[in-house]
């Protein structure tokens, strides 16, 4: 990546963030990330509490200072230029509204800031109660809004100075999970209509899987993996992607064989085939290995001539049946749909056959 790539329209060069606390302990939030947004692209910071998300989100606002490594946005380095000039504003949960003020003087607050005319004010303030569905509501005070609505009003003062990038740190976290849904799907059209290059920072995989066109997965200040949805959730890089984005079983195994583009690995009480472009590259025999299979992809049925397990807890879950089995002496999650399956449900102490969904199969060394 260079600060020259026009296509990059925010690019972090190979940042990092330590924070020196009292009795000069520190504490490496940011370690060397290097990540790129292109013009009109939504792109996600996807990780657990801690792993440096709101970190690396202020230092592209301009609010925290990297320890080094350089911010460029559209090819100029901005490493050293103060938050409010980067035109950036960052949408977060606490809404940071003004109470005493009316919507309408909420959103227009930041036009009037930059000495706007009274009539561009009331053009500017329509158009962005328009496309975040306010209108009616202008006169109303923050405090009279249920919560979906004061996020949309925070959006809508973002909105309303048009910036380029808007950079958003859990925005819906503080909504039920009906009105999450609405507002994300609301942030995205609007995007969209808007051509806007967002980056959004959550820990929930599917808030970020149906929001972005990619994902970067973040773990101890790291980047872990950067992909499509679709990617990041078939062809997960790690044992940790997998397990944050698919809660997926692990197993231990040992490579058998290794022909040409198959692999087969016994798993101690089995022995499975699988196309090698599902294994780490490199991958030989006698090699110790694990295997990440997630729930929606081990099928529960009748005993037949494949894998057994028992079951030793079914749970309704709306619309699958989650069943713990007994598979070789560890567990296995295993979600299993009621529509198409065609199965009846398993009682708890019922042997069952089990069987892999081939393709959602994958296989790391051991300590990758
Ligand atoms: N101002 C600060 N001073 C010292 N340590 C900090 C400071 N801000 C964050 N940290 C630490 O840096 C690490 C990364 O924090 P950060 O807030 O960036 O994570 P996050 O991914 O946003 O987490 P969450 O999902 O909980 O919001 C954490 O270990 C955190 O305790
Ligand atoms: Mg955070």
């Amino acid at each position: 990546m260079s600060a020259s790539d026009t296509a990059s329209y925010l690019l972090l060069d190979h940042v990092r963030k330590v924070y020196v606390g009292k009795r000069r302990s520190s504490v490496v939030a940011v370690d060397d990330v290097s990540l790129e947004v292109r013009r009109g692209e939504f792109v996600t910071l996807l990780g657990p509490s801690g792993c440096g998300k709101t970190t690396t989100l202020r230092m592209i606002a301009g609010f925290v200072r990297p320890t080094s490594g350089r911010v460029y946005m559209k090819g100029s380095d901005v490493t050293d230029v103060a938050a409010h000039r980067r035109d950036c504003p960052l949408v977060f949960q606490d809404y940071a509204l003004f109470p005493h003020l009316t919507v309408f003087e909420n959103i227009a607050y930041g036009l009037r800031a930059r000495r706007a005319s009274r009539q561009q004010i009331h053009h500017d303030v329509a158009v962005a109660c328009q496309m975040v569905n306010l209108i009616g509501l202008e006169d109303r005070h923050p405090r009279q809004l249920p919560g979906g609505q004061q996020q949309r009003v925070a959006l809508a003062r973002a909105l309303d100075l048009k910036p380029e990038i808007i950079l958003f740190d859990e925005p819906l976290s503080n909504l039920d999970a009906k009105l999450r849904i609405q507002t994300r799907t609301e942030i995205r059209r609007v995007q969209k209509l808007l051509g806007i290059t967002a980056l959004y920072v959550t820990h929930d995989q599917t808030e970020a899987m149906s929001l972005s066109d990619r994902i970067i997965i973040m773990h101890r200040g790291r980047v872990i993996q950067t992909g499509t949805p679709e990617e990041i959730y078939h062809r997960p890089a790690t044992p940790f992607v997998s397990d944050f984005i698919g809660n997926a079983n692990f197993l231990d195994g040992e490579v058998e064989h290794v022909s040409g583009t198959m692999v087969q690995v016994n798993l101690g009480t089995a022995s499975i085939r699988l196309p090698a472009d599902q294994c780490e590259p490199g991958i030989e025999p006698g090699e110790d290995v694990v295997i990440a299979v997630k729930p929606e992809a081990v099928s529960v049925g009748p005993v037949g001539d494949g894998m057994t397990g028992q079951v030793d807890y079914a749970g309704f879950v709306g619309p699958a049946t989650e069943y713990r089995i007994l598979f070789g002496d560890t567990f296995l999650t295993a979600l299993q749909p009621h529509f198409h399956s065609g199965v009846a449900a398993f009682a708890v102490g019922d042997t069952v056959g089990l069987h892999f969904q081939d393709d959602a199969i994958r296989v790391y060394r051991l300590g990758a």
